[in-house]
C-alpha cells in the first residue's frame, strides 16, 4: 500500500468522473483476498500445483473424468465458501459514478454478482453451473451433494452424456455472445480499468488493447506489472483490496 500514488489516485477518481460508460475487466486478482487461489502466481497460483493440460482442457477432461469432476467440485465448494472481498465491494459502488459500468470478468466465481454488481459478463463461464457433454442442457448452481452418491461425473438426465463443469477449458471457444459484446464494450467504452489480471490468455487479454486503441482511458490496478500493463496510461500498484476503496474515497469526497 505505501507504494499507492495519491495523486493517481485522484486522477483515477477524476477519469471516473469524467467517464460515462465504464468498464471493469477483471481477473483472477480480484479474487485473490477472498481466499480464491490465482493461477499463475510463482509459489500460490493453482498452475503451479495442478496440470492445466489434465485438468482444464477436453482431453484431459475425457482421459479422466471423474480427476477432473472432483477437482472442479473442490473449487465449486472453495467459492462457495468464500466472500466478495473490499475490491469487489468498490466496483459495485463505482456504478455510482457512471453512466453505465459493466464488468467483464474472466473469473468462474459468480463474487461480482454476489457483490451486486449489475452488469457482468463472465467471458470464461461459471463454475458453479455444469452441463452436458455437447452443452445442450445446463444445470445452474449444481448442487454436490445431491449427487455425491453416484458414479462421477454424473450423467445428463436428459441426455446420458457426462456432466463436465460450465468453464472454457483451453482450446475452446468462448461464448460468442460474451465476447463480441465484450469487444463492443471495449470499443466504445471511455475508461477501462483493468484489475488483477495477467494478462496472458486470449482472446480476453486484448481486450485492453482494444480500448485503448478505440481512444478509450485505460487503467490498470495490480501488485505487479503484467503483460499487457504497457497498454494502460497508467497504473495503481497495489491490491485490489486495497487500492479500490481508496479511490471510492477520493469519488465521495468529491461529491
Ligand atoms: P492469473 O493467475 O494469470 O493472474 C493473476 C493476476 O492477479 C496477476 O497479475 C497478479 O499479479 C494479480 N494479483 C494478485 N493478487 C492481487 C490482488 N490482491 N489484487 C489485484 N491483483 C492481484 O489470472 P488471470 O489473468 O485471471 O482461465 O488468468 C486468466 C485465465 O487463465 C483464467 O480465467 C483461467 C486461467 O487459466 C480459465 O480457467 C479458462
Amino acid at each position: 500500500m505505501s507504494e499507492l500514488n495519491p495523486e493517481l489516485v485522484e486522477r483515477t477518481a477524476q477519469w471516473i468522473a469524467e467517464a460515462g460508460v465504464v468498464v471493469v475487466f477483471t481477473g483472477a486478482g480480484v479474487s485473490a483476498e477472498s481466499g480464491i487461489p490465482t493461477f499463475r502466481e510463482a509459489r500460490s497460483g493453482l498452475w503451479a500445483k495442478y496440470d492445466p493440460l489434465r485438468l482444464a482442457t477436453v482431453d484431459g477432461f475425457l482421459n479422466d473424468p471423474r480427476l477432473v469432476w472432483e477437482w472442479y467440485a473442490y473449487r465449486r465448494k472453495l467459492v462457495r465458501e468464500k466472500e466478495p472481498n473490499p475490491g469487489h465491494v468498490s466496483i459495485v459502488e463505482l456504478e455510482g459514478w457512471a453512466d453505465e459500468l459493466t464488468v467483464i470478468t474472466q473469473n468462474v466465481d459468480s463474487l461480482h454478482k454476489r457483490a451486486g454488481s449489475t452488469n457482468v459478463i463472465e467471458l470464461h463461464g461459471n463454475i458453479t453451473r455444469v452441463k452436458c457433454f455437447n452443452g445442450a442442457h445446463v444445470y445452474p448452481d449444481w448442487n454436490d451433494e445431491a449427487g455425491k452418491d453416484v458414479e462421477l461425473p454424473p450423467l445428463c438426465e436428459h441426455c446420458a452424456q457426462l456432466l463436465r463443469p460450465d468453464v472454457v477449458w483451453f482450446g475452446e471457444q468462448l461464448p460468442t455472445g460474451a465476447l463480441e459484446e465484450s469487444f463492443r464494450l471495449a470499443e466504445s467504452c471511455d475508461l477501462m480499468l483493468v484489475i488483477g489480471t495477467s494478462g496472458n490468455v486470449q482472446p480476453a487479454a486484448s481486450l485492453p488493447a482494444a480500448a485503448r486503441e478505440a481512444g478509450a482511458r485505460v487503467i490498470e490496478v495490480n501488485p505487479e506489472a503484467s503483460e499487457i500493463t504497457h497498454t494502460a496510461h497508467f497504473m495503481l500498484r497495489g491490491a485490489s483490496g486495497e487500492v479500490l476503496p481508496e479511490v471510492v474515497r477520493e469519488l465521495r469526497k468529491r461529491t
